[in-house]
């Protein structure tokens, strides 16, 4: 079993990550400064594992401080790094504080590994490095495009300084994992995405708005070259993708090459539309969404969705839960959250 330092490991994918990587046995050091997360969250973990996993409250930046937290609790054999910020219109407005928390993080978490002998890092990415693909589904081998926001430039250039760092040092070996679509809740309803203000995302957009505390739903754009116009897609499961790290991690300790760097897509190999997501949602739990048609959002793409036969094959992992599952746990947290 692997001690693994998990960096944002209380936020929405880390949290979920968690409580796989102790339902594996393995030994989990939580780390994150609460910046887009709540302390009560251990304790959820702790309700669903009956486990309470190690945590530092530190900003990853703090070089200093994360390097104590590498001593303390040594030998630590990989790292999962979450630790991120996400809101794409807020990197826009706010570019600095992006490239500040995502590069100089990710920087500050492989000077501690170097100095600590950890090779082992599995890191978030996002399908965003594809932009608009010319071809779908879309596989790791597809052309990076420039990034739409300085949000998408930060997992691009935390991809290669990843890269960089192995061609330099010949010491790490990273799992890439390029995210589609996180959506829905552990069925506990214990743990899920907790959005701050008006959700970015159409699950918890459509979950507040079934719960009234939105009064409807803006559909952006209904004229797409998509079949019924509305974008499209992949919708992957938390609790799904929380599993593929723990395979990337088992993948990564059970190897014998010291240098090197993988690349896959999680998702799960379907594209949804925004408005089959909406009826989908409301044949599952008899809910209403009222919903408008806004006019398309600036740097929305028109449709995406993964080609995910590498990660099945590589990390034999399969996203199978089916999406009335997953929308009926992103409703049930939600009542919860809300006391309904
Ligand atoms: N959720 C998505 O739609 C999505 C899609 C693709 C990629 N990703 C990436 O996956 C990762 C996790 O995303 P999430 O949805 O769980 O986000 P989240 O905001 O819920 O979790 C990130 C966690 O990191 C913590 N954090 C941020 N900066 C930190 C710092 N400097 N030091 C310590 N802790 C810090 C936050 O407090 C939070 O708990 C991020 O890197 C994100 O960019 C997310």
């Amino acid at each position: 079993m692997a001690k693994v330092l998990v960096t944002g490991g209380l936020g929405y994918i880390g949290s979920h990550t968690v409580v796989e990587l102790l339902a594996q046995n393995h030994e989990v050091i939580i780390v994150d400064n609460l910046s887009n997360s709540e302390y009560c969250i251990l304790s959820k973990i702790s309700e669903i594992t009956h486990t309470t996993p190690a945590f530092e409250q530190i900003d990853i930046c703090d070089t200093d401080a994360l390097r104590a937290c590498f001593k303390a609790h040594g030998p630590i054999h990989a790292v999962i790094h979450f630790a991120a910020y996400k809101a794409v219109g807020e990197s826009v407005s706010n570019s600095l504080l992006y490239y500040k928390n995502n590069v100089l993080g990710l920087l500050s978490v492989l000077e501690c590994m170097r100095e600590f002998s950890v090779c082992n890092i599995v890191f978030s990415s996002s399908c965003t490095v594809y932009g608009q693909p010319t071809q779908l589904p879309v596989t790791e081998q597809a052309p990076i495009q420039k990034a739409l926001s300085p949000y998408g430039n930060t997992k691009q250039i935390c991809e290669e300084i990843i890269c960089d760092a192995i061609h330099s040092y010949n010491d790490i070996c990273a799992v890439i994992l390029r995210y589609f679509n996180p959506i829905g809740a552990h069925p506990s309803a214990c743990i899920g995405e907790l959005p701050k203000g008006v959700p970015n995302n159409l699950v918890p957009f459509i979950t507040q708005t079934a719960a009234g505390v939105r009064k409807q739903l803006q559909v952006f754009g209904n004229d797409y070259n998509t079949p019924d116009g509305s974008a499209i897609r992949d919708y992957i499961y938390v609790v799904d993708l929380a599993k593929a790290h723990v395979k990337a991690l088992d993948k990564l300790c059970a190897q014998t090459t010291h240098s090197g760097y993988e690349l896959f897509n999680l998702g799960t190999g379907t594209g949804i539309s925004v408005l089959e997501m909406v009826h989908t949602f409301e044949r599952v739990t008899g809910v209403s969404v009222p919903y408008t048609i806004a006019s398309r959002r600036e740097g929305d793409i028109e449709q995406v969705w993964a080609d995910t036969t590498r990660a099945n094959r590589e990390l034999d992992w399969f996203a199978n839960t089916s999406l009335e599952d997953i929308l009926l746990s992103a409703w049930n947290w939600e009542k919860k959250i809300r006391n309904l």
